[in-house]
């Protein structure tokens, strides 16, 4: 898999015009939700690199991303004259960077798309490191190609215009770095005042998060070992995010990941000895920004469920990504039904 530029942004008109003249096109084209459509696309319409661009607006959040939506980013492409040589900009969060870049990646074999994200989760996360897809069939990015972006632009003044919720949802993933990194940075991520933020303060974490990913996945692009240190806390995030969509109380992604990594926590410190007090640490922070998820015993087999569709199992066992130790990763981790069952009592005491 090619390498994507990621680019964090001191102006953004210099940055996008400079990427968009990388990348020789004949048609340009530019993705948005119909949040960022309002709030985001009038910041880059002015610039001159825009002018000649042709929008597309889908719906916005989760539940738009699905084949329907994508069909109609296909259609449109198709019928305002978009060919193989056409180029893609995505203007949006995760739903419309993954949804964007999987059109953006299927349409006549593959066109280039450049990444904005404008949520904390999307430049973190989602508009790094080539994965792109849809959900399908009530599975989270079920459906989907490994494919980078040529450019992701990373502009944090979108992020003043963020409300608490994405803001948290974003820091999960930060948070998820910092355990797979090194003890400064998740001791730094822990000691950041979430109710005031300090936005200069707030964008050097975000580069040294983005840093973090984009080694990893250097390393392992199609996840067949260590890029699976980024799925720490997603097993059990994504059976949370599941179970909340399933009972219609859906939930941000990011609050998902917090929650679940505060179950692989614990499972790395019974499983492979990461430190008590770490543990504890990292349990108050989740449990005092991020609340809790309620659920009792009875929907723990809808838990185990979800957990058993998820893309890292193998052979029928569930597998995690678990931790020694602030940056020693255990990735293919297993664990049984008994043991989860545990981890789900122990998730209740502790954030109950
Ligand atoms: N979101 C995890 C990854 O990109 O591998």
């Amino acid at each position: 898999m090619s390498k994507q530029q990621v680019i964090i942004c001191d102006n953004l008109n210099e940055n996008l015009s400079a990427a968009i003249n990388q990348c020789p096109h004949d048609k340009l084209f530019v993705l948005t939700d119909e949040h960022t459509r309002r709030l985001c696309l009038p910041i880059i319409a002015q610039f001159d690199c825009m002018k000649d661009a042709t929008e597309i607006c889908i719906g916005a959040e989760d539940v738009n991303k699905t084949l329907e939506t994508l069909a109609t980013v296909w259609k449109t492409l198709g019928d305002e004259g978009a060919t193989r040589h056409s180029l893609l900009i995505n203007l949006g969060g995760g739903m419309v960077t993954d949804l964007g870049g999987f059109a953006a990646s299927t349409f006549k074999r593959g066109i280039k798309y450049i990444n904005i994200p404008t949520t904390l989760l999307a430049m973190v996360d989602a508009s790094v490191g080539g994965k792109t897809g849809i959900n399908f069939n009530g599975l989270k990015n079920e459906i989907g190609v490994f494919s980078p972006a040529e450019f992701v632009l990373i502009d944090t003044e979108f992020l003043k215009s963020l409300d608490t919720y994405n803001l948290l949802s974003g820091y999960a993933e930060m948070l998820k770095h910092g355990i797979i990194s090194t003890t400064e940075h998740w001791a730094e991520l822990l000691n950041f005042d979430m109710n005031r933020i300090d936005y200069p303060a707030l964008q050097t974490l975000v580069a040294h998060s983005v840093q973090i990913k984009e080694d990893i996945v250097a390393q392992d692009p199609f996840e067949k070992g260590i890029r699976k240190a980024l799925n720490l806390g997603h097993t059990v995030g994504h059976a949370f995010e599941s179970l909340a969509l399933e009972t219609n109380h859906p939930v941000l992604h990011g609050y998902a990941v917090a929650w679940g990594i505060v179950c692989e926590l614990y499972f790395s410190h019974l499983k492979v000895g990461f430190p008590q007090d770490k543990l504890r640490q990292t349990v108050r922070f989740i449990k005092e920004h991020y609340g809790v998820m309620p659920f009792d015993c009875k929907q723990y087999e809808r838990l185990y469920e979800f957990m058993t569709h998820d893309k890292k199992n193998s052979a029928g066992i569930i597998n995690f990504t678990l931790m020694g130790e602030i940056g020693d990763i255990r990735i293919n981790q297993s664990a049984n039904k008994e043991e989860i069952f545990e981890m789900l009592d122990f998730y209740r005491e502790a954030m109950g």
